[in-house]
């Protein structure tokens, strides 16, 4: 690991530092790699290419170190590359376990035993290894179970990459339309390659919209409604109260199965999920991120009476649920190791997170009132957002409608030059660590002072 405590590069005549050997790498890796870079949503301006990691700080190829709040997507809670995790990795390799691809083993009947012990949702689990397959699970348990194909998703929200949910994000107004209530939203997919047809069973409306839901289940045979309960990939857009409750009463009323995407609220703020935190169950939650501070697993679990599908004696009933990797020991070993962190001392990994976000929240607070600049934090715990905008968003249309994106753009990228990693698009959510400090949060308020006054 470089020794090197702070930026190495000095600024360019643009006030910008350069990153050179980052640029180089991207160079070289564009003639291979299709935009040069394995995920191309990681892709952003400044083009970094990163060496390591430890705890709260990350370290780019120039040898720069930057404080981390984008926290790889989220899925570092922690600290990158946690002793207690790492050596529970290397013991499961020293202990010679293998993808054995057959059978089952103790390990993962353990991580299942202490996911049921801890989060009231589940009743039993099922490993995968990204959020998207464990969204696509869900749905297709939904679909088997309910014997229904249409399902409703939020817009601002995201559930990952396959055809049902990869659609509706960050959608530019002039695309979607002004706000429509009660009703429902075009599916407009994230990219190329989605057929049409495939769209009409997808239906999208507002978040905090119990009306919309109600409209859409009206109309269509509704299979299941997949939402994250908070949408943080739009930054941290809270349900109002009543709103997940009435989601609740609606799954009764029309019967589907109601199914929160937890891949980025799952074990950040508590070990029993976001489910246990607003009191109200889902018949289904997804798992990922968090759940293994960055090694590559997810999981999906819920009520008995569904997750058994999964294994029923009669083969058309069951549906389709499997993968090579499933429960990797690696993984595995991983996310129990995470875990047992999470555990200790009573939750005392939350209480740390939670001290440093509210200093944080206060802090950014009292700058953005001290300089006349509008803006607000949101914040859950460990996970926050800055809006440019008078008060915290409750949709996407209220966001898009509000929020400045470019002063947005442009504070990300002057925290970047003062080595605090805030990813640079606008309205990405960033995330504290255990591994985080006091001195970190004053580093970071001090770099953002600075940044306003600019
Ligand atoms: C809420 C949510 N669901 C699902 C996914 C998809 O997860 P993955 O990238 O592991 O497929 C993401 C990824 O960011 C997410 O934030």
């Amino acid at each position: 690991m470089p020794s090197t405590s702070q930026l190495t590069s000095e600024v360019d005549k643009s006030g910008l530092r350069p990153f050179e050997k980052s640029k180089q790498i991207f160079e070289h890796n564009r003639k291979y790699i299709p935009g040069g870079v394995m995920s191309l949503p990681r892709r952003a301006d400044p083009e970094l290419a990163f060496e390591c990691a430890q705890g709260a700080y990350i370290w780019d190829a120039d040898g720069n170190r930057f404080v981390d709040y984008h926290a790889a997507f989220a899925p570092i809670i922690l600290g990158h590359n946690d002793p207690h995790v790492n050596r529970a990795v290397a013991d499961v390799i020293a202990q010679r376990a293998s993808l054995f691809g057959s059978g089952t083993n103790s390990l993962e009947g353990k991580l299942a035993e202490l996911m049921c012990a801890a989060i009231p949702v589940c009743e039993m689990v099922q490993a995968l290894n990204t959020g998207t397959e464990a969204t696509m699970a869900a749905i297709r348990l939904a679909r088997g179970f309910t014997g229904r194909d249409h399902i409703i998703v939020m817009q601002g929200g995201f559930n990952g990459s396959h055809n049902d949910v990869a659609c509706n994000v960050l959608t530019p107004l002039n695309v979607i339309g002004p706000r429509v209530s009660p009703g429902e939203y075009k599916y407009i997919p994230l990219g190329s390659g989605v057929p049409a047809p495939h769209s009409q069973l997808v239906h999208i409306v507002n978040f905090n919209d119990l009306d919309s839901v109600g409209y859409v289940c009206e109309r269509y045979p509704i299979a299941a409604l997949v939402t994250e309960p908070i949408l943080q990939n739009i930054g941290i857009v809270k349900p109002q109260p009543g709103y997940l409750q009435g989601l609740r009463n609606l799954a009764e009323k029309y019967g589907f199965v109601l199914i929160y995407d937890e891949v980025k609220t799952g074990f950040r703020y508590s070990l029993g999920g976001y489910s246990q935190i607003s009191g109200v169950k889902p018949d289904l939650a997804v798992f990922a991120k968090a759940m293994a501070n960055g090694y590559p697993i997810s999981a999906l679990a819920g009520k008995r009476e569904l997750m058994q599908l999964i294994a029923d004696a009669n083969a058309a009933k069951r549906p389709f649920i499997a993968g090579t990797y499933n429960g990797h020991p690696v993984s595995v070993a991983a996310a129990i190791a995470t875990v047992e962190r999470l555990m200790e001392g009573d939750g005392a990994v939350y209480r740390h997170m939670d001290r440093l976000g509210q200093k944080l929240q206060a802090g950014i607070e009292s700058i953005l009132r001290a300089r006349g600049i509008t803006g607000v934090v949101a914040r859950q715990g460990s996970a926050f957002c800055i809006y440019f905008m008078d008060h915290e968003p409750r949709d996407w249309h209220d966001l898009a409608g509000h929020h400045d994106f470019a002063r947005d753009l442009k504070m990300r990228r002057s925290m970047i030059d003062k080595g605090i990693y805030f990813f640079p698009v606008e309205t990405k959510q960033c995330s504290i660590s255990a591994a985080h400090t006091e001195e970190d949060i004053d580093q970071t308020l001090n770099a953002l002072e600075d940044t306003l006054q600019q």
